[in-house]
């Protein structure tokens, strides 16, 4: 970027933490003092709260950057953590899933459950070959045995690589390979939009492409016809014969836990890899600060799915290893019905939500109503993960879910954080709508120019972490050059310049004029107007903030006089008429609006009144297709698009106007 951000939108609305959730909090405003005072003794203390076999000896070990270790010496088990001191504390009746499948069927699962199936999960896989070290794939659709698998890897040190269920021959062949896999564990199908979906078709042809897979572990879930090898293996055969006892042993500080590819935009997915010790004491943390949770009475719902690393983090480690009692859900959330997430919520009385903005923004669309018809009064706690959420998408949240009484977190991190950095803490801090505020207790993040220099309050930049954290990746598996490069090679020591390693997250973000920090989207989605840096995070929220307006995403198209110039496609609320006259007059109200709001130069040249936009699985815009629509070029990969007929509905659109 040639210069820092213009930093255009200014929000004044602000929502303290309601009385008596701040009187309650797990969390209060000392942290911040302690952390602040001896950030290492303060994570030591979050340590703490984990069962250790062995105390560790040192709690960072940063001699060799970027590469970090954490409690050093120490040794515990994730799945001990996460299950058997819960029952062994007494709490063995108690509820850790409510599981809901899509067609309504539904499982309690209690903690002492949790611990039988672990344990004979466990069992199963030692009895396959698989120990401490080896790798093993996931491949499930939402179904309580995903997290079952999850944590018996985890109690026999077996390394998970979770791919999601939506994913192709391709994808799950690649991963399996990259990480030179030994064992698949998958499900015949799932529940999506009404019907059975399958799964094992992919693993099979998958697993013929990859000699190093010995066996493939198989729990039926739907019943549909499968084809078998001599390498399948039902659970219900194996998993659920073996026997319930299994001692977990301890395993050191620094074991790899997980790793999980993110694709980003170029190049062949990243393999991220966290390990255990540290991974665990954010998890938990974070879990127990920046959602309160009170294990004996709430009941905590994260909607993301377990093949991305919200659901590693926020449904299995997190709330697991802090004896909650939540909900899970295997399918989507229009069905049967637009409602289906309000009846869960009212159902299951549900405290503590975390979602998405781009299921926020789809609420929104889909009409206030659906959810004003269900008792959602239950709800003390909103979070919000993925992506910038919008002012008015907050907003809305608050009001039509949390009917004005909830605080609503939005928690900024990555894969490669492993837990939450940036976020709200709902007891302590006034929130304003579209901010993700300021780094956690014991978390140092900054937003800086091109030169590393800190920007001062109103100033706009790069996403940067200062020190090391105790959940942050260890590496890209395989490829220490490559984490190297991607992740520390843009400022700082590893950049060449200054003796701090400064981790470059990709994001662009500003400081508000008190220094809140607002998120303006990946550095590569900014847009260059007539010689300023403008997000598309904010052109976006402007749109957003009309009445009339669901969802928008927002490109810089070349421009032979500005450079770049600013594209938007909108989805229109509903209600919205965009027929004839009506369309071209909101078109012109919408580009006036954007202007009024923010400024001329961020007046867009051109609105695609569109009905759908181009997400990934994980509901993130994918901007580099409607560039090219924009620019007017062939599509590029489409391969991780969720739905991509989507693109043709754009594309027609776009070539009807000028
Ligand atoms: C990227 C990481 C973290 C779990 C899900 C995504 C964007 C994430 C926020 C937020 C603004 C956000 C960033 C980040 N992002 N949360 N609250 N506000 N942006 O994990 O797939 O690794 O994506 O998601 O751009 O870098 P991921």
């Amino acid at each position: 970027m040639s210069e820092t951000l213009a930093n255009l939108s200014s929000e004044t609305r602000q929502f303290p933490p309601p009385e008596q959730v701040a009187a309650d909090a797990n969390v209060k405003a000392e942290a911040y003092e302690e952390a602040a005072a001896d950030r290492l003794a303060f994570w030591a203390t979050q340590a703490d709260r984990l069962t250790w076999a062995k105390k560790w000896d040192q709690v960072l070990d940063w001699s060799n950057p970027p590469f970090a270790k954490w409690f050093v010496g120490g040794e515990l088990n994730i799945a001990y953590n996460c299950v058997d001191r819960h029952v062994e504390a007494g709490h063995g009746d108690k509820v850790a899933i409510h599981w809901e499948g899509e067609p309504g069927d539904t499982r309690t699962i209690t903690y002492a459950d949790l611990l039988k199936l672990v344990s004979q999960a466990a069992n199963t896989l030692t009895g396959l070959g698989v120990g401490a070290g080896d790798r093993v794939a996931i491949y499930m659709p939402m179904i309580p045995e995903a997290a079952v698998a999850m944590l018996a890897c985890a109690r026999i040190g077996a390394t998970h690589s979770v791919v999601f269920g939506g994913f192709s021959v391709d994808a799950l062949s690649t991963r399996i390979k990259d990480a030179d896999a030994k064992l698949v564990i998958t499900a015949d199908g799932g529940y999506r939009r009404g019907k059975p979906s399958a799964l094992k078709p992919t693993v099979d042809e998958a697993v013929a492409q990859c000699p190093s897979i010995e066996n493939v572990l198989v729990v039926r879930r739907t019943g549909q016809e499968v084809a078998w090898t001599d390498k399948d293996k039902w659970w219900h055969e194996t998993v659920e014969q073996a026997g319930a006892e299994h001692k977990a042993q301890a395993f050191d500080a620094e074991h790899p836990l997980f790793i999980l590819y993110t694709s980003g935009t170029t190049g062949k997915p990243k393999g991220i890899l966290h390990t255990t010790g540290g991974y665990l004491t954010q998890t938990s943390w974070t879990h127990h600060a920046v959602f309160d949770l009170k294990p004996e009475t709430d009941v905590y719902w994260c909607t993301a799915d377990i093949g991305w690393v919200t659901g590693h983090s926020y449904i299995v480690y997190g709330p697991l290893s802090n004896g909650a009692t939540q909900v899970m859900y295997e399918g989507t959330p229009d069905t049967p019905g637009r409602d289906r997430f309000w009846q869960i919520v009212d159902k299951y009385k549900v405290s503590i939500l975390y979602t998405a903005p781009t299921l926020i923004r789809t609420m929104m669309k889909w009409g206030d109503d659906i959810p004003a018809g269900y008792d959602l009064s239950s709800l003390r706690i909103l979070g919000s993960v993925g992506e910038p959420i919008n002012p008015e998408a907050w907003m809305w949240y608050r009001k039509n879910i949390g009917h004005d009484k909830t605080p609503v977190v939005d928690t900024w991190w990555q894969t490669e954080t492993g837990g939450v950095m940036i976020s709200p803490l709902p007891g302590v801090t006034a929130a304003k709508p579209g901010s993700a505020m300021t780094a956690l207790p014991g978390i140092t993040a900054d937003v800086v120019d091109d030169q590393a220099q800190s920007v001062p309050n109103g100033g706009g930049g790069f996403l940067v972490l200062r020190d090391p954290w105790p959940s942050m990746l260890r590496t890209i598996w395989g490829d220490d050059k490559r984490f190297i490069d991607t992740y520390w090679s843009r400022f700082g020591a590893g950049a060449g310049t200054g003796d701090d390693w400064i981790y470059f997250a990709g994001d662009g973000a500003k400081k508000d004029d008190d220094g809140a920090i607002w998120l303006l989207g990946r550095v590569d989605d900014v847009m260059l107007i007539s010689g300023h840096n403008i997000s598309t995070t904010e052109v976006e929220s402007a749109l957003v903030s009309h009445p009339s307006v669901a969802e928008a995403a927002v490109v810089g198209a070349t421009d032979p006089t500005t450079g770049q110039a600013i594209v938007a496609f909108v989805i229109p609320r509903g209600n919205v008429d965009t027929e004839g006259d009506a369309g071209e007059k909101l078109n012109v109200d919408l580009r006036n609006h954007v202007a009024k709001t923010l400024g001329p130069i961020a007046k867009p040249r051109q609105i695609m009144l569109v009905p759908e936009l181009p997400k990934t699985r994980s509901g993130k815009i994918m901007r580099r297709l409607l560039k090219d629509v924009a620019e007017r070029r062939s599509l590029g990969d489409v391969t991780t698009l969720q739905d991509s007929a989507v693109m043709d509905l754009i594309s027609s659109g776009m070539k009807n106007t000028k």
